[in-house]
């Protein structure tokens, strides 16, 4: 090793990159950590925590502005404040970023401002402000993230065809705003903007919402964004789009081409998915094998096809999700390190942060029925549930789906109140290879939500 090497540099801060670089300390390493842009990635910056703060704040902002006479509140009149809204949200990510530059001090990890590339296996080049440096690395962990997928037909401009960043930060409320694809981020901006008074259109390619979820949550999450003011258009695709004097013009068509009509807006949202940014940090011209999708291939301790290279999060094949990253980055440095790191695929809660929420774990009954399971499957309703009275959000189900003969639990789905909350039960459960019979006789706290996670469980006991 060369004097003065590090153990590992990381090329990336998000939730993958400082999670590892935390760990790697912990267990002893000279840890580096790079990164052109500030601690915390999308995730942070511009991705789960600020849309989080918004759907936050719009919820309440709509719950005022549909009355809540009915819990004997009468507001006077109601006025947004937009800027305050974005200010509150900013306060929270900055406050959030310094929390990791305290950790990463306490830990002594070096985070070097810049843009990090690898010219040769060992080494890390930085190009940042001050100049250029190489650091002498014994292994380097890639953990460079995604950006927005471009739709080459609606092509970003910033302004009028936005990414999720800018509708993040938009300045005034849309009148009409156009989201293309039904999936996270389309039904919680969709969501953000829905109810700050924006007219929401959605345009999905496939039959339905979310698609690949349980389809009869997701059936019952669109009836109840319709109702909370959403338009769908399933079945449907963005073909081209035009500014004029302002006004977004976007054709829109059926699959099969035979429909095709203009949705004039004040703005387009493109929310088709995201793709890994193999293709920075030099990760090709080094000769990391990457698969037809642009995923960065690794092997079952991370390592990448060039050896003392290894990449985790959204780079690699899986979920495009920050804990999925986070248990990647802990479990490829203690591999490193010797130790046993380990994820269980089988095992990642995915939430979608609507009014009501939606999460999930594991297979759906489809995907149990698929993989040869003869399963059973426990429904309860939230409707049923006290304490869901108590908080006026009675819609939305609880679904287990288990083993018929083993039992075992294959998967959990959930709409409803606090769902991300309520998943972490259904994640245990898996985790520990539980069974519905041990989600039923586990005693549930009365009042609460999760006792239609135990009532779900109930109905399928002999
Ligand atoms: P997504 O993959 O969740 O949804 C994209 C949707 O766009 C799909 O329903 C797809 O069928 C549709 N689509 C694709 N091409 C289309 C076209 N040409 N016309 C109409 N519809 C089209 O991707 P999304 O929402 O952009 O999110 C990106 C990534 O970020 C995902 O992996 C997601 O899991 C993650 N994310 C997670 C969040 C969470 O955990 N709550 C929140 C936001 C994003």
């Amino acid at each position: 090793m060369v004097d003065g090497a590090y153990d590992l540099v990381i090329i990336g801060a998000g939730p993958g990159g400082y999670v590892a670089a935390l760990r790697a300390a912990e267990l002893g390493m000279r840890v580096a950590c790079v990164d052109k842009e500030a601690l915390g990635g999308t995730c942070l910056n511009v991705g789960c925590i600020p849309s989080k703060a918004l759907l936050e704040s719009s919820e309440r902002y709509h719950q005022i502005a549909e009355g809540l006479e009915d819990h004997g509140i009468v507001a006077g009149t109601l006025q947004l404040d937009l800027a305050a809204m974005m200010a509150r949200k900013s306060r929270i990510v900055q406050g959030m970023t310094q929390g990791i530059a305290g950790l990463f001090k306490k830990h002594k990890v070096e985070f070097i401002s810049g843009s990090g590339s690898v010219p040769e296996a060992g080494v890390v080049q930085v190009d940042g402000k001050g100049g250029s440096q190489r650091l002498p690395t014994e292994r380097i962990l890639l953990a460079t993230g995604s950006a927005s997928a471009e739709l080459p037909s609606v092509p970003f401009d910033g302004e009028y065809v936005i990414s999720s960043t800018e509708a993040l930060e938009l300045k005034r409320v849309p009148d009409r705003l156009v989201v293309i694809g039904a999936g996270a981020i389309g039904l919680e901006l969709g969501s953000v903007w829905n109810r700050l008074g924006s007219e929401v259109l959605v345009v999905e390619f496939m039959e339905s919402i979310i698609p690949g979820s349980d389809p009869e949550i997701s059936g019952l999450l669109e009836r109840i964004l319709k109702k909370q003011g959403l338009t769908f258009k399933l079945g449907t695709s963005a073909q081209e789009v035009e500014v004029r004097n302002g006004e977004v013009r976007l054709t829109i068509a059926s699959k099969d081409g035979s429909d095709k009509w203009v949705a004039p807006c004040d703005c387009v949202l493109v929310a088709v998915g995201r793709r890994p940014m193999s293709a920075s940090a030099g990760i090709t011209a080094l000769g990391v094998e990457v698969d037809e999708r642009g995923f960065v291939v690794v092997d079952e301790h991370y390592q990448t096809s060039v050896p003392g290279v290894f990449a985790i999060g959204d780079l690699i094949p899986g979920p495009m999700l920050a804990h999925k990253a986070e248990v990647e980055g802990v479990a490829a440095v203690e591999l490193m390190a010797g130790r046993a790191g380990h994820v269980n695929y089988g095992a990642v809660p995915n939430v979608i942060y609507t009014d009501p929420e939606v999460a999930s774990v594991g297979m759906t009954e489809e995907l149990a029925i698929a993989a040869g399971h003869e399963v059973k499957v426990g429904k309860y309703q939230f409707r049923a549930n006290a304490r869901a009275h108590c908080m006026d959000s009675t819609d939305g189900i609880v679904k287990i789906v288990a083993d018929r003969e083993t039992d075992r639990v294959l998967g959990m789905h959930i709409l409803g109140p606090q769902a991300s909350h309520l998943i972490a039960e259904g994640v245990l459960a898996m985790e520990f290879a539980g069974s519905s019979e041990d989600i039923a006789r586990t005693i549930h706290a009365h009042p609460s939500l999760s006792e239609v996670i135990k009532e779900a469980a109930w109905t399928i006991q002999d």
